[in-house]
């Protein structure tokens, strides 16, 4: 890696420890009202699981939408709070190919008739230490951001490689790509180019995070209008 590479990342984990002591308090804060939230709603529900009549019918679709309203607030809380977390991660051996094909497996739906997925992976033996978990939601950002790159058809090709101690896991797409302004602040928490609503630009922030809790990098590889390859690397043992 250069000096300059590194540098980089040096900014970037700097960055990310006060944004880390800053969203702990965020999600602190707004984890109490969405619990007031949560309990009104099961409150409205029961009540209305013990006095059914026809009120139940016109008010369930409002207590649906503020109950996928409070899932999706809690999903961001608890993104925000991975970082107030401190050593307490579960490592485990894990198999980062059952990982990668079941997050192929939710973004199915998403991907079918529309995006061909290519794969080619290493059949070396290694173990890799990590939490399953979060490297699982680390690939699935990373996936889910390819998906939505490609707005007809596409192709999303993933490869595997071992390569001293290191496996080597890259993504590429033939999406829309980034542009070079962009694609220095892809990592910043909250940078999205989605419209308001669809993306929260937590994405990539938070699989940084978690590569970095795996001593893992990450990098990036755009041309506008051609695609985008994300490469990971994570320490593995021979
Ligand atoms: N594969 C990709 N192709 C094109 N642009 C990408 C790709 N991956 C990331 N980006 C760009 O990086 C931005 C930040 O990505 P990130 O995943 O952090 O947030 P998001 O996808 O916008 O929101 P969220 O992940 O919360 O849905 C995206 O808005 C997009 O502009
Ligand atoms: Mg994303």
């Amino acid at each position: 890696m250069s000096l300059k590479e590194t540098q980089k990342q040096l900014v970037q984990s700097e960055k990310m420890a006060s944004i880390g002591v800053l969203a702990a308090g965020v999600a602190h804060e707004i984890n109490n009202p969405l619990n007031f939230i949560q309990g009104g709603v099961t409150g409205i529900e029961n009540y209305f699981k013990e006095h059914p009549d026809d009120h139940k019918s016109n008010i369930e679709l409002f207590i649906n939408a503020i109950k996928e309203g409070v899932s999706r607030a809690a999903e961001i809380v608890s993104g925000l709070n991975h970082y107030s977390r401190t050593g307490d991660i579960i490592s485990n051996s894990v198999n980062i190919h059952t990982i990668i094909d079941n997050c192929l497996l939710l973004l199915q739906n998403r991907t079918k008739d529309k995006i061909e997925i290519i794969k080619e992976y290493t059949d070396k033996t290694y173990t890799l230490v990590g939490n399953e978990g979060n490297l699982h939601q680390a690939i699935l950002n990373i996936l889910s951001n390819a998906v939505q790159s490609i707005h007809d058809k596409g192709t999303i090709s993933i490869n595997t490689v071992i390569e001293r101690e290191q496996i080597r896991i890259s993504f590429s797409d033939t999406g829309c790509g980034i542009n070079e302004v962009n694609l220095n602040k892809i990592l910043d928490p909250f940078f999205t180019t989605k419209e308001s609503g669809k993306g929260t630009g937590l994405g990539l922030f938070i699989t940084f995070n978690i590569l970095q809790e795996h001593e893992g990098k990450i990098k990036f590889e755009s041309k506008l209008s051609e695609g985008t390859t994300v490469i990971i690397e994570l320490p593995v043992r021979l």
